[in-house]
C-alpha cells in the first residue's frame, strides 16, 4: 500500500453521446506500485486509453478517486494538473504525436521550455537524453526525415525530459517493426531497473506483455483479471 504511486478508487468515466449515457470505465480500483512494470490489455474499445489518460492526469473522473502518492488529482485546479503532469509524467504515444516543424532537439526541450528551464541547461540535457538513443547526426532531423523507430525514440526521448517518475505509453509499439519494438520495450525497462522508475504500458501485442510485472485486463470498462504478483 505504501509503495503506490497511482491509486484509484471506485472511477468511473461517464461520456455523453447525444442523450445517450456511455460509461467507459465503470468502477475501476486500481494501484499502479513504484517500480512497477504493468501492462494494460483488452479489446478494442474496452477503456485502456481511458484509464491511461485518467492515472496520467490528461482527463479526470466522472467519478472516484485517484491519487498520485498523496496528491489528491481530483483537487488540483486545471493549471496545477497540467503542471503536475509536465513535471511528474511522461507519456508515449503510438502515433509519436512529434511536433513536424520542430527538429528532434527541439522536441525534446519543449517539456523543459514549457518549466522554465534555461536554453542552455535544457540543450545539455535534450543533447543527454538524445544520445542514448539516436545518432548524433540525427538530433537536427525534423520528424518526417525520421524512420519511425527513431521518431518513437524521440518521443521517448521528450518524455524523459523533464525526468518524471512514470512513463505512459499507449500502444508505443503499435506502428513499430519487430526489431524497433524491442528496442522501446527495452529502453523502458532500462528506464525501471537502472532508476527505479514506473512504466504503464497499453498494448494489443501479447509478445510485449512478457516484459511486465503484472498485466491488468479491462473488459467493458471493467478491470477483469489482474495477471502476476
Ligand atoms: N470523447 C469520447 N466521447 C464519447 N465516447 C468516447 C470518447 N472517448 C472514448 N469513448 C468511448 O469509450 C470507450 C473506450 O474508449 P478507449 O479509447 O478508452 O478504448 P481503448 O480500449 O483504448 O480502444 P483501442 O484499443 O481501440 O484504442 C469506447 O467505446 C469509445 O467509443
Ligand atoms: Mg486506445
Amino acid at each position: 500500500m505504501n509503495d503506490a504511486l497511482i491509486r484509484t478508487f471506485n472511477i468511473w468515466k461517464v461520456y455523453q453521446v447525444g442523450k445517450v449515457m456511455y460509461p467507459a470505465l465503470r468502477d475501476i480500483s486500481l494501484e499502479v506500485e513504484k517500480g512497477e512494470f504493468l501492462c494494460v490489455v483488452g479489446p478494442s474499445g474496452c477503456g485502456k486509453t481511458t484509464l491511461l489518460n485518467i492515472l496520467g492526469a490528461l482527463d479526470r473522473p466522472t467519478k472516484g478517486d485517484i491519487f498520485f502518492e498523496n496528491i489528491s488529482l481530483n483537487k488540483l485546479s486545471d493549471d496545477k494538473l497540467a503542471e503536475f503532469r509536465n513535471k511528474r509524467i511522461g507519456f508515449v504515444f503510438q502515433t509519436f504525436n512529434l511536433i513536424a516543424h520542430l527538429t528532434a532537439m527541439e522536441n525534446v526541450e519543449l517539456p523543459m521550455m514549457v518549466l522554465g528551464v534555461p536554453p542552455r541547461e535544457r540543450k545539455k540535457r535534450a543533447i543527454e537524453i538524445l544520445s542514448r538513443f539516436l545518432p548524433e547526426s540525427s538530433f537536427f532531423k525534423r520528424p518526417t526525415e525520421l524512420s519511425s523507430g527513431e521518431q518513437q525514440r524521440v518521443a521517448i526521448a521528450r518524455a524523459l525530459a523533464n525526468n518524471p517518475d512514470v512513463i505512459l505509453a499507449d500502444e508505443p509499439t503499435g506502428n513499430l517493426d519487430s526489431a524497433n519494438k524491442h528496442q522501446v520495450v527495452n529502453i523502458f525497462r532500462e528506464f525501471r531497473e537502472e532508476e527505479g522508475k514506473t512504466i504503464v504500458m497499453v498494448t494489443h501485442d501479447l509478445e510485449m506483455t512478457k516484459y511486465a510485472d503484472r498485466i491488468v485486463k479491462l473488459r467493458d470498462g471493467q478491470i477483469s483479471e489482474i495477471i502476476g504478483r
